[in-house]
């Protein structure tokens, strides 16, 4: 519906607007009750009771005091009608303020935060942890912040404009990693999490298409191996190995602990190591398009032609691909935004597709089989 600016809104418009403008506003207080509720323990908790336990169980398991009993229940309703949690049964005698016995009980959303097999609290820690978040406080300011004066941060000149990030911080977001050991674990932890999950995914789903037919693959910008050591895992006879910064690879896990994968530190601005495939998994949506042409030009003199077998694997996203759903659309919008606060962003496919022809590549394949994020493969 499109508004007249001068006519008057009727009552059901107004109250509409009104309630819009509410669930939008708070929407941050999901972010914090799904914090909250991790940190509290509630997933594992309900998880040790089987996947479904009462609000007394709950506080029995994570040794809460019984005063917090009635803000417990302000808390699970919150994470219930969001859909992190679900209700079971709900006896007649409960209602808002009284002590009925509802049994809540884990979704596909909070299985994935109770500390099993799938556990995505590293990257909860990450998304919300401070220094993620208090950059967006300043996200108008850097919208009006040109080359040369930068929000008057810069101390005038012809400063290059500061990312969101480094308004907010002083350092970019890869030399803070380096600065703020707490805060390069916290990011090294969720990108650990994350690769388990995401690798066993396409594992199951096109492992053999993805990682079969090759016998060396580099992960670069692989973090603290743990995409590498998945495929060392499934495929031994593949050579792994990985490529990251110097402060990075001084923190992987010792050599008893890292599968079977070779750690190297360096810039893949400057080098990449020779190998038949290169996995760049979350690392070109840090990155600006220039950037990205100067990253796959070096992974392209590291692998060898077309014919021969050599390609490289993107784990990214590809906005518009997959569902139409609502949640998968603006799941995309929100990362992409989010990925400002670097200077990175998330690509549509005809975006993808510019920065791989004008590194030289020839074709590529979207392969959609990750939800809201693909693989791309992209030959010489
Ligand atoms: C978002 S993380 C992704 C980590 C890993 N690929 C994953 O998905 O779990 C990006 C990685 O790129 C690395 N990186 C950034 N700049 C780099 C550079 N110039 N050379 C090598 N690695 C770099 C970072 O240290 C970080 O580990």
């Amino acid at each position: 519906m499109v508004f007249v600016q001068h006519e008057k809104m009727n009552t059901d418009d107004m109250l509409q607007g009104h309630l819009q403008l509410y669930h939008h506003l708070l929407s941050y207080i999901k972010s914090m009750a799904l914090k909250c509720a991790t940190e509290l323990g509630i997933p594992a908790a309900l998880h040790r009771r089987g996947g479904a336990a009462t609000l007394a169980d709950i506080a029995t398991e994570i040794s809460l005091h019984q005063a917090k009993l009635p803000h417990l229940r302000r808390l699970m309703r919150v994470l219930t009608v969001s859909g992190i949690f679900a209700i079971a049964q709900e006896h007649p005698s409960s209602s808002s303020t009284g002590n009925g016995e509802i049994v809540y009980t884990l979704t596909a959303a909070s299985r994935l935060l109770a500390a099993g097999e799938h556990d995505m609290s590293p990257m909860l820690r990450f998304l919300v942890h401070p220094t993620a978040l208090t950059p967006f406080f300043s996200l108008h300011a850097w919208f009006r912040a040109h080359d040369d004066d930068d929000a008057g941060n810069s101390g005038g000149g012809a400063a290059a404009a500061r990312s969101l990030f480094e308004m907010a911080h002083g350092f970019p977001r890869w030399e803070m990693t380096g600065r703020d050991a707490a805060y390069g674990a916290v990011l090294s932890d969720a990108m650990a999490a994350d690769s388990r999950f995401v690798m066993e995914v396409v594992m199951r789903e096109a492992g053999g298409d993805v990682f079969g037919g090759i016998g060396s693959l580099v992960d670069v910008g692989g973090g603290h191996g743990a995409a590498a050591a998945a495929v060392a895992k499934a495929f031994p006879h593949v050579k792994c190995s990985v490529l990251d910064l110097p402060h990075v690879v001084s923190q992987a896990p010792a050599a008893g602990d890292r599968g079977n994968v070779e750690f190297m530190a360096g810039d893949m601005f400057e080098f990449v190591p020779p190998a038949d495939a290169v996995l760049l998994k979350y690392v070109l949506h840090c990155f600006g398009d220039d950037d990205c042409i100067k990253i796959l030009r070096r992974c392209m003199e590291a692998i060898p032609t077309r014919d021969a077998g050599g390609k490289v694997k993107i784990v990214n996203m590809v906005v518009g691909s997959g569902s139409q759903e609502n949640i998968f659309k603006e799941t995309q919008a929100l990362f992409d935004l989010y990925m400002t606060y670097i200077d990175g962003v998330e690509r549509e496919e005809k975006e993808w597709e510019k920065i791989f022809f004008k590194a030289g590549f020839s074709a590529y394949k979207i392969m959609p089989i990750l939800g809201f994020l693909s693989v791309i493969e992209v030959y010489p």
